[in-house]
């Protein structure tokens, strides 16, 4: 019935009309939300020349712009609503790297959950997230809006995030639609440079890149944006290869494509279009549906249409996947469905959502470095707690806020009770004057805790740094607490991977605890004191220092491994290691585990051979914890480097003292394949199998056979 309904509205439309729905529009400032809703937007909604409106957000005034496109436009097309509702709306839950490190994907998904029901009530339809683009250059700001460097971890956290924003059902109530983003290479931006070119071999953008938004697409994503970047030298959002060859035709993808903020018209600058007419056209091309803030398909895409009338069916496809998106939402059953202005009042902040956002927050943390069994802390300890981000609530939200505030948040020195805080120094600031009383106050303790990092302001969008060391005056800081001999546990609060060879270097204890919503204050105080149990591990590795950078443990081997005895022939830095601080999957527990007994179980009775990995994990510490324990192949011999290890599968698995369980991955040898000849290759042979407790950590090893060797479609995997 909606097809038939889309189609006669197709029909009815004027070609004014139709731009008008692939025209989306800022409601308001980031600061200001509705602020632009003012007498020229509702006459341009009453005049059909607006599909959706982003940065709105409120049951009511929303109910009241629908209304307005509802009853006064002739057609009567409801608006989309739409917002960056990224890690809450307003109960805000860890940042998305952070949800990641829990290494559990019910932790994203709950996280997605909660943010859907509280955007769904204020009206809105539609969150741009989640950022599924995969990172290995830490110097990028925006690897805080993603879940890292590893593309099954990516393509695991996405699909649980998607899941979690729009349900089974995205007719249901409370569900959202989710935007896969940024499509394209994004997170391989050149220098970690935000909106920078892009070039990255075929094999590694199909393998790496693209992994997690095949995943989505197969999901069900309602929509996917294109990233601002060049890829080789193309623009995403007018890259027709990417967007209509691969996302469309080869995946066969029907949601909604929308640009992201003036991109179609950045085009231009990006040198690929000379006219407005001819961006606009570029990325109708591609099959970009819909235009985010830049007018430009409202304003010059008529032009292009007039020159080249081949391009109206093109127009009438993203149209038709805009109003499909549309029914999908329920709008045209009903156009008021999103938005209760008396349950707004209830759910937002609502303390079951607080709840769910503690649990996200203990589940995050990561427990880098534990000597001499520093932490937990004694209770009773004498704490000296310094660092100005123990007590900045702002921080805690991290970048994307959408409506949390800063009230809503526990800092770590309300959740400290008693212990003595004293800032010492501001997170940028080269003001030292406050070193003497943190040293003052270090001295009249047990312990100090030690709060250093970034502010949220230094990590998210064109928040990129060439220097990723401890900013500010934050080293003069441990400088000066270590002279005094007491023993330093350092809490890190970033929203990227910080180089800390040289800052953490004679501190026994560090916990990494991102940027960890409404409730990080209490969730490290409880890890601090062993009220909880550490389990988090890095979705990202860490550098000893920015001049590793890109990095990340998925390499090929060279014919030259690094050898620090040598001085020819080796892949070593002469002025560091080659390896990572802390790598990738790495992170401890107040217990200890063991792993045995490594078993496979190989059915090849078909092309495809399906396995089962198990293998035994104790728990011999004295305490309860969890365990991730983490499945890394290489893949057969197969006339090309493929990376030494590839993370395959992983499981979160809670012990208590003294239990044994036994762990199970199915594996399927479709996932040993590699990009090569236009197409996904499997080889035959042999694909050693390495469980461990990082990437770093291989704890057991074994092996299977692929039999033989096929091919796959491109859109198999
Ligand atoms: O969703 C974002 C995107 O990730 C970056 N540019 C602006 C968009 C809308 O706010």
């Amino acid at each position: 019935a909606h097809a038939d309904r889309i189609a006669r509205l197709i029909a009815d439309m004027s070609v004014a009309e139709k731009l008008g729905q692939m025209t989306q529009v800022a409601g308001g400032r980031q600061v200001a939300l509705n602020s632009r809703l003012d007498a020229a937007a509702l006459d341009r909604v009453r005049a059909g020349q607006i599909g959706s409106f982003l940065h709105v957000a409120g049951a009511e005034p929303l109910r009241d712009l629908q209304r307005v496109a509802v009853a006064e436009s002739r057609l009567g097309i409801p608006l989309l609503f739409a917002m960056d509702v990224v890690h809450g709306y307003r109960t805000i839950f860890p940042v998305p790297l952070a949800l990641a490190a829990s290494f559990d994907p019910a932790v994203a998904e709950d996280a997605a959950r909660v943010a859907a029901v509280e955007a769904a009530v204020s009206g809105l339809h539609w969150t741009f997230a989640p950022m599924i683009d995969i990172a290995r250059d830490a110097r990028w700001g925006r690897v805080v809006e993603g879940a890292g460097e590893d593309p099954h971890l990516g393509a695991r956290i996405a699909v649980a995030q998607i899941t979690g924003f729009q349900t089974a059902d995205l007719a249901g109530r409370d569900a959202v639609l989710a935007c896969a983003k940024h499509l394209g290479a994004y997170g391989a931006g050149m220098g970690g440079r935000d909106y920078d070119t892009a070039d990255v071999s075929e094999r590694t953008l199909r393998e790496v890149y693209l992994s997690p938004f095949l995943a989505a697409a197969e999901a069900g994503v309602g929509t996917m944006m294109t990233a601002f970047n060049d890829l080789a030298g193309v623009p995403t959002t007018g890259n027709a290869d990417l967007v209509r060859g691969i996302l469309r035709d080869e995946w066969n993808y029907q949601g909604l494509v929308v640009s992201d903020w003036n991109a179609v018209s950045e085009l231009i600058d990006h040198g690929a279009a000379s006219t407005p007419a001819e961006a606009a056209a570029l990325a109708l091309r591609a099959s970009v549906d819909m235009d985010m803030t830049s007018d430009t398909y409202a304003e010059h895409l008529g032009t292009a249409l007039a020159q080249d009338p081949t391009l109206l069916p093109l127009v009438d496809q993203a149209v038709g996947r805009i109003l499909a998106t549309k029914a999908r939402l329920g709008l045209f059953d009903d156009p008021y469905r999103f938005g209760d202005a008396a349950r707004e009042r209830t759910v937002l902040g609502s303390a079951g959502h607080r709840a769910r956002a503690r649990r996200a927050a203990e589940r995050a943390l990561v427990l880098l470095r534990n000597e001499g069994g520093v932490l937990p802390l004694r209770a009773g300890a004498k704490v000296a707690l310094v660092g100005a981000l123990a007590d900045d609530a702002r921080s805690t939200l991290g970048s994307w806020k959408a409506r949390g505030v800063q009230e809503d948040s526990g800092t770590l020195r309300e959740a400290m009770g008693d212990a003595t805080f004293v800032p010492g120094v501001a997170p940028r600031s080269d003001d030292v004057s406050g070193i003497p009383a943190a040293v003052a106050a270090a001295q009249g303790a047990d312990v100090v805790v030690l709060v250093v990092g970034e502010d949220f302001d230094h990590s998210g969008e064109a928040r990129s740094r060439a220097d990723i060391t401890l900013p500010g005056s934050q080293m003069a800081l441990i400088a000066a607490l270590r002279v005094t001999g007491k023993p330093i546990v350092a809490v890190l609060m970033n929203g990227r991977p910080l180089a800390l060879e040289a800052a953490l270097e004679g501190i026994p204890a560090v916990l990494e605890s991102w940027f960890g919503g409404n409730e990080a204050g209490p969730a490290i105080a409880d890890a601090l004191f062993g009220r909880s149990n550490p389990a988090g591990r890095l979705p990202m590795g860490m550098p000893r220092t920015g001049g590793q950078l890109p990095l990340f443990y998925a390499h090929p081997p060279t014919g030259r491994p690094a050898n620090p005895d040598l001085t020819v022939d080796s892949a070593r830095y002469h002025d560091t290691e080659i390896g990572p601080l802390f790598p990738f999957g790495h992170g401890l527990s107040y217990a200890r585990f063991t792993y045995a007994d490594l078993a496979v179980d190989t059915q090849a009775d078909r092309q495809q051979a399906r396995y089962t990995v198990t293998c035994a994990v104790t728990n011999d510490g004295a305490v309860a914890g969890d365990e991730v324990v983490q499945l890394y192949v290489r893949a057969p011999v197969a006339g090309l480097a493929r990376p030494g290890r590839e993370l395959r599968g992983f499981v979160r698995l809670p012990l208590a003292p003294g239990q044994t369980r036994r762990v199970s991955f199915t594996l399927t040898s479709d996932q040993f394949a590699h990009w090569a000849d236009q197409g996904w290759q499997v080889a035959a042979g042999r694909v050693e199998l390495m469980v461990g407790a990082s990437s770093a950590d291989i704890r057991l090893t074994g092996a299977l056979a692929v039999p033989q060797a096929y091919a796959l479609p491109a859109s198999a995997l």
